[in-house]
């Protein structure tokens, strides 16, 4: 276990008590509700929860992408921002949510030093340039570097990516890439300029299977070369089991727990993150495990119901669980769990990740 001053060392982002909310003519929809983590250099994040759970909304904060009707109503986003200087090495703590969105400031660091890869990778690029002159141009802005010195490092990143004959697709419109292909040349985009953290938002979910484990490999070996951070959104634990470092679990627009993937996989302390994990493949077919099924859908977030918010589809629940809400409260282990049983109950966990179990690609 790592010091406690050692971790707060390695903090590159430390989300406080982050409240994000969309003001509706039905009321207000706490999409993102007292939320509070810390993202490490160099490490991946894990993002974990359903549909409307408040995982993008936390990104596009992070980002300060929050556009009306929506709005940061309360909270801190502290970026430790280091910078290699010739007197050495100095640190900066800035509050992202008291910078103007459209500022200098924040336009230096999104896209520069934080950049973001989505679901569709072609909501990243705009049809009538090519590729290549996108991150041709992400490169000039943010990294002060002439057009012809920009190309090359275009060319090498697309070659990073695994994109063949990369001098010719450099050429190339967004329409006239694959599926698998475009994802890559967003990632090249968004690596172009070495952020100090990647927020890959469901990146792989429109993909093939294969597609989508070569994608987690990329992105895995580019962290490694590049020390970047990664927050990592899916609604796949199984995703998570591969990839991160630490989990984050959400439900309605909260943490539910917090834990190293390791301890999450092994025993979950929330009910919720148990029925998550039920849906996680298991590698040998000779061992079965009863799938839990998650009954009813999230409540609607503009009329919450009192208590725990998991109540209602919690297989554990009692009389407390829907009258008093859990706080998110310490756990041994460095753990963090909002449920009234966390103690008594037993939960099943999950076997090793599939790929790392069976050793089969
Ligand atoms: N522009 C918006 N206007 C109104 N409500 C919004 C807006 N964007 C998000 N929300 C609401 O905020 C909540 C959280 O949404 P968010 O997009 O963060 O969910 P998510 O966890 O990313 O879900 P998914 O897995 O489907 O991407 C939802 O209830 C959603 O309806
Ligand atoms: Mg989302």
């Amino acid at each position: 276990m790592q010091a406690e001053g050692a971790a707060a060392a390695n903090v590159l982002v430390e989300v406080k008590d982050l409240r994000t909310y969309f003001e509706l003519t039905e009321g207000t929809v706490r999409a993102v509700d007292g939320v509070s983590f810390s993202i490490q250099r160099a490490r991946t994040l894990g993002v974990v929860g359903e549909s409307g759970c408040g995982k993008s909304v936390t990104a596009r904060s992070i980002m300060n992408m929050i556009r009306k009707p929506g709005r940061i109503a309360g909270g801190q986003i502290l970026y430790y921002r280091r910078r290699n200087g010739s007197s050495g090495s100095t640190e900066q703590v800035i509050d992202l949510v008291q910078l103007p969105p459209m500022g200098p400031e924040m336009r230096a660091i999104r896209g520069g030093e934080f950049a973001m890869i989505f679901q569709e990778p072609k909501a990243s690029f705009s049809p009538v340039h090519t590729v290549g002159s996108q991150i041709i141009e992400a490169i000039m802005l943010h990294q002060n570097v002439g057009r012809l010195e920009a190309r090359e490092r275009a060319v090498e990143m697309l070659r990073r990516v695994n994109i063949p004959n990369p001098e010719e697709r450099i050429e190339a419109y967004p329409h006239q890439l694959s599926g698998g292909m475009c994802q890559r040349a967003m990632i090249a985009l968004a690596l172009s300029c070495r952020p100090d953290l990647l927020i890959a938002d469901e990146p792989t979910t429109a993909l093939d299977v294969t597609t989508e484990a070569q994608i987690l490999d990329l992105i895995r070996e580019l962290q490694e070369t590049y020390h970047t951070a990664v927050m990592y959104i899916t609604h796949n634990l199984a995703v998570l089991a591969e990839i991160a470092d630490e989990v984050v679990v959400m439900y309605m627009g909260k943490l539910v727990e917090v834990a190293d993937r390791e301890a999450l996989l092994a025993r979950p302390l929330h009910p919720y993150t148990e029925a998550l994990l039920s849906a996680v493949p298991v590698p040998d077919p000779r061992r079965r495990r009863t799938r839990l099924v998650l009954e009813g859908e999230v409540p609607d977030p503009a009329n919450p119901s009192p208590g725990c918010p998991f109540h209602p589809r919690c297989r554990y629940a009692q009389d407390m669980c829907s009258r008093e809400e859990p706080p998110l409260r310490a756990m041994p282990g460095g753990r963090t769990v909002a449920c009234h049983l966390a103690e008594q109950l037993e939960l099943a966990g999950a076997l090793r990740p599939a790929r790392a179990a069976d050793g089969q690609g």
